[in-house]
């Protein structure tokens, strides 16, 4: 299964401005007319619970399109499920990338946040990232991963400019010796 994390930041890495979830607010349009139909086009998408509760305005079930939400009680958002569209779980990313395999599914959209990020580079699951930086420092917010210390190593694949103000999108593989050494604790 190949895992893609899609993710948009400030110059600083921020993930939000400050608290407030809306990444709307600041997205460039040209970034939304990648992003969407990005979305549009997978099939499976992983987002932790906070990102969810901070999309669900904008996020249209379909058929044949699974979102899965992790979340340490899954119970609680029992009557939001739809089944095949819309799941809940507390597996952990390795099992849960485990189950999705085996189930047939060959690649998976991860779309954050940064604690769901953090779990997924954590134990080598990720493949690619997809990163736009918007042209903006906010000093406070939350970030791409947190909570978690890694030693992930990147090569860059492609760049792009995508309008005047300079947002850029960065496409990246996870390299292969990320492997080594990543599972080893420095705490
Ligand atoms: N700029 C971007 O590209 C982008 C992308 C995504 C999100 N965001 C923003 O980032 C914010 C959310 O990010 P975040 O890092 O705070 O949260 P998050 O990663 O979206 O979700 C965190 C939640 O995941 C669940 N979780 C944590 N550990 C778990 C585990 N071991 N097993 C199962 N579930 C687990 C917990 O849910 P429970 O509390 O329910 O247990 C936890 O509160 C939102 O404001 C969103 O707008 C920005």
């Amino acid at each position: 299964m190949k895992v893609t994390m899609v993710m948009l930041s400030s110059i600083d890495g921020k993930i939000t401005n400050g608290k407030d979830p809306d990444v709307y607010a600041w997205t460039s349009p040209e970034d939304q007319k990648l992003f969407f139909p990005l979305i549009k086009k997978n099939n499976l998408i992983v987002m932790g619970r906070k990102t969810y509760e901070a999309s669900k305005s904008v996020i249209k079930l379909e058929n044949g399109k699974l979102r899965i939400v992790l979340t340490r009680n899954p119970k609680k958002y029992f009557n939001q499920s739809v089944k095949g569209q819309l799941e809940f779980t507390d597996e952990t990313s390795r099992e849960l990338v485990k189950r999705l395999s085996a189930l047939g599914y060959k690649n998976l959209l991860l779309v954050g946040g940064g604690i769901i990020n953090g779990l997924f580079l954590k134990k080598n699951l990720v493949d690619e990232l997809f990163l736009t930086i918007e042209p903006m420092i906010f000093g406070i917010g939350k970030n791409i991963v947190e909570g978690q210390l890694l030693n992930t190593k990147l090569q860059l694949i492609s760049s792009r400019k995508l309008n005047k103000t300079g947002t850029l999108l960065l496409k990246y593989v996870v390299r292969n010796d990320t492997r080594l050494t990543n599972n080893s604790s420095f705490l």
